[in-house]
């Protein structure tokens, strides 16, 4: 494979973890973006010029324009992320591109941060925390900081993948919670082992305590819970969505937060990304935001780079890919 591919080129967007690239480089010639901030519009469109391979970002916007910018040769494009709706599959599909995403290594860890977000919203620790820091801790107060326990109470999971299933054991086992969730087919297996009832979504907004959100951005799931949707959800309830900004209507969630219909939110991810720090959300006492870090542990983004290296270099041999999305 290595002869074949040695006169390729490909451009990373990104510096990634571990010891990957280093494969990569003895196939093919490989260009590495340097800096911590992603390539402009107009920087990618420069360096995509003439590659065979892309090994891309979340934030980078792969279209059907970018394609064509680089060029006939272009023969596999390999996400960085499990999420690939930064990359327009048809227009990759009418190309003859191949594309490529990293699941299943980062279940675990992105379903450990939604918990941590979890009971992080649910206990003001960002916001508790920030007083010590602060200097602004007074005394330990009776009425201060009261939050709210999910033992025993009802959890819903918006879209039971692979992580929605890997949330729900780690609350239903830890705080036996029970279980609600949507999908599109019936999971008997969750059903089995952890006791959920699959419903429609507005009956889980309406009856669940603490509201987790894991499905794939889409047109259909993009503002998925807008203001309708979370005006169903209990004023002692918690939302909280690791999957992708768009599927939550930010304005709708502030307005929520700030008339207390809500209890409060947990995000790792929003729209934009980064949000600036004058964005309500970020104001708002009632809501946590971290700068998407699900997937951030040594093991998890080791293990996507040796995917997302895997799928490029057989991408480039116009083998299968070891995960691909299309
Ligand atoms: C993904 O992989 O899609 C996450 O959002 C980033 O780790």
């Amino acid at each position: 494979m290595g002869i074949e591919t040695m006169n390729h080129s490909v451009l990373v967007t990104r510096q990634i973890p571990g010891e990957s690239l280093q494969r990569l480089r003895e196939v093919c010639e490989v260009e590495v973006w340097p800096e911590a901030i992603p390539p402009s519009r107009d920087e990618l469109c420069r360096l995509v010029k003439g590659r065979h391979g892309l090994l891309t970002m979340l934030s980078d916007r792969i279209d059907g324009e970018l394609m064509d910018v680089a060029g006939d040769q272009l023969c596999v494009v390999s996400n960085y992320a499990v999420g690939f709706n930064n990359i327009d599959v048809d227009a990759a599909k009418t190309r003859g591109v191949a594309v490529g995403n990293t699941p299943d290594v980062l279940t675990d860890a992105t379903a450990d941060l939604a918990v941590s977000l979890l009971f992080a919203a649910s206990r003001h620790v960002l916001q508790a925390g920030n007083q010590v820091c602060e200097g602004e801790w007074k005394t330990w107060e009776p009425t201060g900081w009261l939050g709210v326990e999910p033992s025993g109470k009802t959890l819903g999971i918006v879209g039971m993948g692979r992580i929605g299933k890997a949330t729900a054991k780690r609350l239903v086992g830890g705080w036996d919670m029970n279980l609600l969730y949507t999908s599109r087919s019936d999971q008997g297996d969750v059903e089995k082992e952890l006791g959920g009832r699959r419903v429609e979504l507005d009956t889980l907004l309406a009856e669940s305590d603490f509201v987790s959100v894991h499905v794939a951005l889409t047109d259909e799931t993009r503002n998925l819970i807008d203001a309708d949707a979370i005006g169903k959800m209990k004023s002692t309830s918690v939302l909280v969505n690791t999957a992708r900004g768009e599927i939550v209507d930010q304005d709708a969630l502030v307005d929520a937060l700030n008339s207390r219909a809500i209890f409060a939110a947990g995000l790792d991810v929003t729209t934009p990304e980064p949000l600036s720090a004058d964005h309500a959300l970020v104001k708002s006492p009632h809501c946590v935001i971290l700068p998407h870090i699900g997937s951030a542990t040594h093991t998890s983004r080791n293990a996507m780079s040796e995917i997302a290296v895997d799928n490029l270099i057989a991408g480039l041999a116009g083998k299968p890919l070891r995960c691909s999305v299309i």
